[in-house]
């Protein structure tokens, strides 16, 4: 099955659309809290991948940010956001992605993607290795966590979230070279994944925001878990991704708060 070529066929044809309305004038709507967006252009994204991925795979499950589940009993099932970093986008910084990733249960097959401002397709198959554009690509070598760059993303109830997100953030960030926010978290896996990052950590992103990800990550030599050291499932809730070099040291600094 060529679930790569699938992917960055409608991953290309979406980011166009997506790009075409980039600063242009779209609805935006709020979701439960004035810190969680939705466009329009997020929704008929998704419209637009569903559509293509039901059409080519008809048996298959669905989990997609916007319109929920479909087919849930499926074997396989497409984990989908369509725009990942809606709030850059609503404001007009390019920074966001498309994220498709395939499950067969919990283990992730195949993902993709699509750095859409940058015109950068990262795609992973379980077993075959990662590449951005048909370059391979590497995590880094670094091993010490004072010389890493570090890249991490808050949630957005993070007013009311008893989590100690900004705790962490202090410590690491005192630890590391230094901590970057882009905004979408796929792009955050991508960095990693090429090795610009030496580790990304984040807590209660969605399946859809980790699934292509976690596998761009491992597939390029990384190493993705969860708080606990446990090799972590895009449903997981606490997320570390490092090159793997320095995970231990990572984990360590994150559970010391
Ligand atoms: C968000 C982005 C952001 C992360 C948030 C996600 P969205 O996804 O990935 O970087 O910090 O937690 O929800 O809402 O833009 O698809
Ligand atoms: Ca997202
Ligand atoms: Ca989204």
């Amino acid at each position: 099955m060529n679930y790569l070529d699938k992917i960055e066929e409608i991953s290309k044809i979406v980011g166009s659309y997506i790009r075409e309305n980039f600063r242009g004038n779209f609805i935006i709507e709020q979701k439960g809290s004035d810190t969680n967006l939705v466009t329009e252009v997020d929704k008929n994204s998704e419209k637009m991948i569903i559509d293509y991925l039901k059409k080519n795979f008809p048996d298959y499950g669905i989990i997609a940010e916007e319109s929920g589940n479909e087919n849930s009993n499926a074997e396989y099932k497409w984990l989908i956001d369509p725009l990942d970093g809606t709030t850059n986008f609503a404001h007009g910084l390019p920074i966001f992605s498309i994220s498709i990733g395939l499950v067969k249960g919990e283990e992730i097959i195949a993902g993709g993607i699509y750095d859409i401002m940058r015109d950068s397709i990262y795609l992973a198959e379980k077993g075959a290795g990662s590449y951005c554009n048909n370059r391979k690509i590497f995590v880094s070598k670094e091993t010490s966590l004072r010389k890493a760059l570090l890249v991490t993303g808050f949630p957005y109830d993070i007013a009311s979230n008893p989590e100690k997100v900004l705790d962490r953030f202090n410590n690491v960030i005192k630890k590391s070279r230094g901590v970057r926010r882009l905004g979408s978290a796929a792009i955050d896996f991508c960095y990693v994944a090429e090795g610009a990052f030496d580790g990304y950590w984040e807590v209660f992103l969605n399946p859809w925001d980790m699934c292509a990800g976690i596998l761009i990550v491992r597939e390029a030599g990384g190493k993705v878990t969860n708080f606990q050291g446990k090799e972590m499932t895009p449903f997981d809730k606490r997320m570390v991704a490092s090159n793997g070099l320095l995970h231990k040291e990572l984990l360590n600094v994150i559970n010391e708060v």
